[in-house]
């Protein structure tokens, strides 16, 4: 049932791209395209079309846009982060340039504009949730680049920003989905915040596959939001229970820019593990987790429809990549 709106997202974008015109600045966006990724936020449009009317297909045009913009958020993320590697391959500033990566992610935003304006489907509400997710994306990445430089985050702001740079575009996912297919409004919005606990689950635990991949090859730099300084929830949780003496070593290993890389990593990964901090991240992924699935009760589906809500919330958090 999930890869069935996969395959069908899959081969959209690969019309999709095949259609775009030939010049180099193109090439980027079909490159990132192409590497795959899981497809789960316009999945999760389709589903939430088809909960209401049936007819998945009704949100084609809207579940593209969806994830046209994360990938353009991928592309800007990748140069932010200086992260060399996205789904297994060179990220785009690595093969191409920074120019070159900045350009064909305006250009790739540009083309999912254009993609919402021609859809059989678009209201002015649609647009402006769109419009609305996308600034809230862009304040919660300016808040991840700010934390960096930041000591004392709390697991509030922590929350926050995550919820602003990941978990809006899970949550308006899903509600353009349930629009599109004719729900309620109460239905909706209660699928956006479905969509906010899961995307929210999503992000802690994607903090977690930063340093404990579940397999080989998992995609992305190891570690890579170590050497950034990444207030991840785990480093948050680490700077907050450590001894003055622990916090001291800590602070300096993530400052020193002379020491290479994968010492810097396992170091910090042995004081995560002395701290135990990733049982915390996994308690409070938990939670979030946990709130997610309790909004579906409400939602007036039928049984069956809110078991493939849980379905799909339980197989993402289950993911190895
Ligand atoms: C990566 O998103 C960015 C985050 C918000 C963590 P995904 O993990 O959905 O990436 P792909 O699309 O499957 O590669
Ligand atoms: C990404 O967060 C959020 C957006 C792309 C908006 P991360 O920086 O943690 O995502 P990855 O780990 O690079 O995929
Ligand atoms: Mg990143
Ligand atoms: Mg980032
Ligand atoms: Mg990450």
């Amino acid at each position: 049932m999930l890869d069935r709106y996969k395959n069908i997202i899959d081969n959209e974008l690969e019309k999709y791209c095949k259609e775009l015109p030939k010049l180099t600045i193109y090439k980027p966006i079909k490159y990132i395209l192409q590497l795959g990724g899981k497809r789960f936020r316009p999945s999760l449009t389709l589903l939430a079309t088809d909960l209401f009317c049936g007819d998945p297909l009704r949100s084609i045009k809207e579940s593209i846009a969806i994830e046209l913009f994360h990938n353009f958020t991928l592309i800007h993320d990748d140069i932010m982060d200086q992260a060399p590697l996205r789904r297994n391959h060179p990220s785009v500033h690595q093969k191409w340039d920074v120019n070159q990566a900045i350009l064909s992610g305006d250009l790739l935003y540009s083309l999912v504009n254009k993609l919402l304006a021609s859809s059989p489907c678009q209201t002015i509400e649609i647009h402006q949730l769109f419009q609305q997710t996308a600034i809230e994306v862009c304040e919660g990445q300016s808040l991840d680049i700010e934390f960096e430089k930041k000591e004392d985050i709390s697991l509030n702001e922590y929350v926050k920003m995550i919820q602003l740079k990941t978990s809006v575009l899970v949550a308006c996912s899903l509600k353009i989905g349930a629009i599109i297919g004719g729900a309620r409004l109460k239905d909706a919005n209660l699928l956006y915040d479905f969509g906010l606990n899961l995307g929210t689950a999503f992000q802690i635990h994607d903090d977690i596959l930063d340093i404990y991949p579940e397999k080989e090859g998992f995609g992305k730099q190891i570690g890579g939001d170590i050497i950034e300084k990444k207030k991840t929830i785990l480093l948050i949780e680490l700077l907050k229970n450590s001894s003055q003496e622990d916090h001291k070593s800590i602070q300096n290993i993530l400052e020193d820019s002379r020491l290479e890389n994968n010492f810097k990593v396992a170091k910090i990964k042995s004081y995560y593990k002395k701290y135990r901090v990733l049982d915390i991240a996994e308690k409070t992924k938990k939670i979030y987790f946990d709130k997610a699935i309790s909004s579906i009760a409400k939602i007036n589906i039928s049984n069956e429809k809110k078991l493939l809500l849980k379905e799909f919330a339980m197989t993402l958090m289950s993911r190895e990549f």
